[in-house]
């Protein structure tokens, strides 16, 4: 009688694990699936857009033989046309570059999706860990001037005087800093848009080491702190959600935030901290424990 009852139980059990287990495949077949529509999507992408770029190129050395012509044959046409025809001919080239230029930007969007859904991973090597923080958050900061010289962030960076090197994947690594301090340059930018008094647009990059039990591993930990718009709940709660973006279209892919959870989380063995406050600031943190190399 009793053995009936525990092989009962016991089937339950089972039947228990292998729902969840179901239900877990399910999870796992559907963010596959939507990593292989993604990659597919990219690369149909990337072929029409390789033409947009190729042919506006193209056009601009059409345009640059016609001006030749033109400048041939100078004497026969009047003073007024021959003036029109170079306005026209200057804001064509104009035009023509900014094809390529967003082109090129949603090429360099598409890049990006395809490495992520390839997901590939990457090797761990001894790295210098605080130059390689440093160089991406001036990186990030340098391309966001690029488009706006006229604005400025105070960044402040504290790192540990010495740090050996660890062993840790650097160029995913970098990845999810440089995701963060475009996040950051973003929002300190959209809250000087307000021009509340005295705002100071800031960022800070702390860096801190502590010991484990284990003498061969430290625990790294990165803070990046912003004072920009900061995120109410309902942001925080969706902010890992992949295509979650409160931005205007082709200024965000809503794809940062996953990436870097997995780059810590899952390829660093790590864990990412989040503090927001609407109005005041956002700082992430990622606390990894890394191995020192020899
Ligand atoms: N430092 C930050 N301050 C305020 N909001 C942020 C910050 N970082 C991320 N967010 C919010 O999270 C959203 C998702 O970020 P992310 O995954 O990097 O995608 P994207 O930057 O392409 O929008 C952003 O659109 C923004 O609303
Ligand atoms: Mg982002």
């Amino acid at each position: 009688m009793e053995d009936s009852t525990s092989l009962t139980q016991q089937i339950a059990l089972l039947q228990e694990q292998v729902a969840m287990l179901q239900e877990k495949l399910q999870k796992q077949e559907k963010m596959a699936s939507l990593g292989l529509l993604s990659a597919g999507i990219a690369h149909e992408v990337q072929n029409p857009l390789n033409f947009v770029i190729n042919f506006s190129k193209l056009s601009v050395n059409l345009l640059d033989d016609l001006q030749d012509i033109i400048n041939e044959n100078i004497d026969k046409i009047s003073h007024d046309d021959a003036d029109d025809l170079e306005d026209i001919a200057n804001d064509l080239k104009e035009n023509l570059q900014k094809i390529q230029e967003h082109g090129n930007r949603a090429i360099s969007v598409i890049h990006g999706i395809l490495l992520q859904s390839r997901g590939k991973q990457g090797e761990f090597i001894p790295t210098d860990v605080k130059q390689l923080v440093h160089e991406y958050v001036w990186l990030s900061y340098h391309a966001m001037r690029a488009s706006d010289k006229s604005f400025n962030i105070a960044i402040h960076e504290d790192y540990p005087e010495s740090l050996p090197r660890l062993m840790v994947i650097p160029q995913d690594l970098s990845r999810a800093v440089l995701n963060i301090i475009n996040n950051a340059c973003y929002t300190v930018k959209e809250r000087a848009r307000l021009n509340e008094k005295d705002y100071a647009p800031a960022i800070d990059v702390r860096m801190t080491t502590s010991e484990t039990d284990d003498p061969k591993i430290v625990l790294l930990q990165i803070d990046m702190s912003d004072n920009g718009m900061g995120m109410d709940e309902e942001t925080q709660g969706k902010l890992f959600e992949d295509f979650f973006t409160t931005k205007p279209i082709g200024k965000g892919t809503g794809l940062g935030m996953g990436i870097v959870k997995t780059i810590v989380e899952q390829h660093h063995g790590g864990k990412l901290l989040m503090k927001s406050e609407a109005h005041e600031g956002t700082t992430f943190s990622f606390i990894i424990p890394a191995k020192i190399a020899r």
